[in-house]
């Protein structure tokens, strides 16, 4: 099986996030368990390929991935560099607190995928090409993602806008996708890791996880952030439980409920 880069094997535009120490403000998002951690540690190291966060519910992870893509000067709400529009102002100040360390390769392209606003970058390609210039549409498949399935436009979008050589940010892109939409978008992915493409990516997916050659972090409920392998990762290890036997964690749920 063909191997996504690993990192320290060339490659790989972003190396490394810090927290400026002296950011702190004593108010979201610098009070969440995750921020803390990452302001008392060395920093995080990004694989030259594939990046996952994995966590539960509210432990950061969109807070970090997007104050990431704001640190690279993606919009907030997602997009490319080239788009602007802020449908609310929900983006934290994170991103002007990361540190980044930046290898001597720069992206050709990028983007930052947020499965929850999605429908507002679609909404803003028409919009721009509504407004003439080159085109937009043709680099996302052609049809408007607002004339496809939710998981049909992701799928479009990683197919036919991302190529070799970006930087891609990603807040759970399994949102949409089927499960066999997640196989396709797991195969993208190597595609484009292979390709010196580097791709950080929130996940709650135990099918995206298990992308061959991917350094996987799991945050914890306290936040502390710790490597782990794809067995190890949270949401593999409470899948594979709940398949083996479906009726033992439903006694629980539905007694509790
Ligand atoms: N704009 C905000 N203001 C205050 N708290 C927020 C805001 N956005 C998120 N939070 C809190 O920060 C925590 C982490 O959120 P988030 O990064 O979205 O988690 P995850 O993506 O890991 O599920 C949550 O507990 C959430 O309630
Ligand atoms: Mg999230």
């Amino acid at each position: 099986m063909r191997r996504a880069r690993r990192a320290g094997e060339g490659g790989g535009f972003l190396r490394e996030v810090r927290l400026n120490p002296e950011a702190s403000t004593g108010r979201y998002p610098y009070t969440l368990p995750v921020v803390r951690a990452l302001a008392r540690s060395e920093g995080l190291a990004l694989d030259a390929g594939v990046t996952f966060l994995v966590g539960d519910n509210g432990t950061g992870k969109s807070t970090l991935v997007e104050a990431l893509a704001v640190a690279c000067g993606f919009n907030a709400e997602g997009g490319s560099q080239n788009f602007r529009f802020a449908t609310r102002a929900s983006e934290s100040s994170l991103g002007d607190s990361l540190l980044l360390t930046w290898s001597e390769r720069k992206p050709r392209t990028g983007f930052f995928l947020r499965a929850e606003s999605y429908y507002n970058v679609a909404t803003e390609i028409e919009r721009l090409d509504k407004e003439g210039g080159r085109p937009l549409l043709p680099s996302y498949g052609g049809v408007s993602p607002h004339e496809r399935s939710h998981g049909e436009s992701f799928i479009d979008l990683v197919t036919h806008r991302f190529g070799p050589h970006g930087l891609y940010l990603l807040d759970e892109p399994e949102a949409a996708l089927s499960v066999r939409g997640c196989m396709a978008v797991l195969a993208r992915l190597a595609e484009l890791a292979g390709q010196g493409s580097q791709i950080v990516v929130a996940t709650h997916s135990p099918i995206l996880l298990a992308l061959p050659g991917a350094t996987i972090y799991g945050i914890s409920d306290e936040g502390a952030i710790e490597r782990t392998d794809y067995d190890g990762a949270l949401p593999v290890r409470l899948t594979r439980d709940f398949l083996a036997a479906p009726e033992r964690y439903l006694r629980h749920l539905l007694d509790e409920a």
